[in-house]
């Protein structure tokens, strides 16, 4: 069974503590994950290497970059100098992964594929061999705090047939709409790493909202 892994959203933090908003959950926390967005792959601007690179030196989680950019092999390098673990790509912006797949070898990266809601799942299908981690959007991408669609279910649910029966060590991972309620859904999808901005985030104490989030999908 793959190991379930909570990943708290920095997009729902308070940029203005992010110190603070870190220190608090980081012992409760298994990643971060951080949202790069470029204005042109999402309509959306977040943060880059800059606050990447000065949370690095704060925080020993590791980091899942999210790459909801047009151009991701041109930053891959730059986030791995910034201290970026795992760097995740859409296939809509890659539609042929392979040579970001090999960067990330190159670079030490641990490397995953992303698909949006839009995106047929079977467009990763032919390279889940060349990844650590599937994501699988359970949001449209580029904004926190919108409501979980329960199409990605059916998406996670093929994923995790094809990683069970090639027997692959690939993480699925879900992200949008996580609440106790929706991540106990995608859990039994087959989903075991769960993003969560504005539940972490936006909770009145976020070591609460975490340890709900993981009641809620571990046995
Ligand atoms: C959306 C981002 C998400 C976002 C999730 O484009 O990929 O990671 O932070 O936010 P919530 O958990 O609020 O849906
Ligand atoms: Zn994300």
């Amino acid at each position: 069974m793959r190991r379930v892994q909570i990943a708290p959203s920095l997009l729902a933090a308070d940029f203005s503590r992010l110190g603070a908003e870190l220190a608090l959950i980081e012992p409760f926390a298994d990643l971060l994950h951080l949202d790069v967005m470029d204005g042109h792959f999402v309509p959306n601007l977040s943060f880059g290497m800059p606050v990447i690179s000065s949370l690095r030196s704060h925080i020993s989680l590791p980091f899942d970059c999210h790459l909801m950019t047009n151009n991701p092999l041109a930053l891959m390098e730059p986030l791995r100098e910034s201290g970026a673990d795992l760097i995740t790509v859409h296939i809509e912006a890659v539609p042929n992964p392979v040579d970001a797949a090999g960067l990330a070898g190159e670079l030490g990266l641990r490397f995953g594929l992303v698909v949006s809601p839009a995106t047929p799942v079977e467009s990763v299908e032919p390279f889940l061999e060349l990844c650590d981690l599937l994501l699988v959007m359970s949001v449209v991408p580029g904004f926190g705090g919108q409501a979980f669609m329960p199409e990605a279910l059916p998406k996670l649910e093929k994923v995790a047939t094809w990683v069970d029966s090639r027997g692959l060590a690939v993480d699925i991972e879900v992200d949008g709409g996580i609440n106790p309620q929706t991540a106990a859904l995608a859990r039994a999808a087959g989903a075991n790493v769960f993003v969560a901005g504005t539940t972490v985030f936006g909770a009145p104490d976020p070591v609460v909202a975490i340890k709900e989030l993981r009641a809620a999908v571990e046995p």
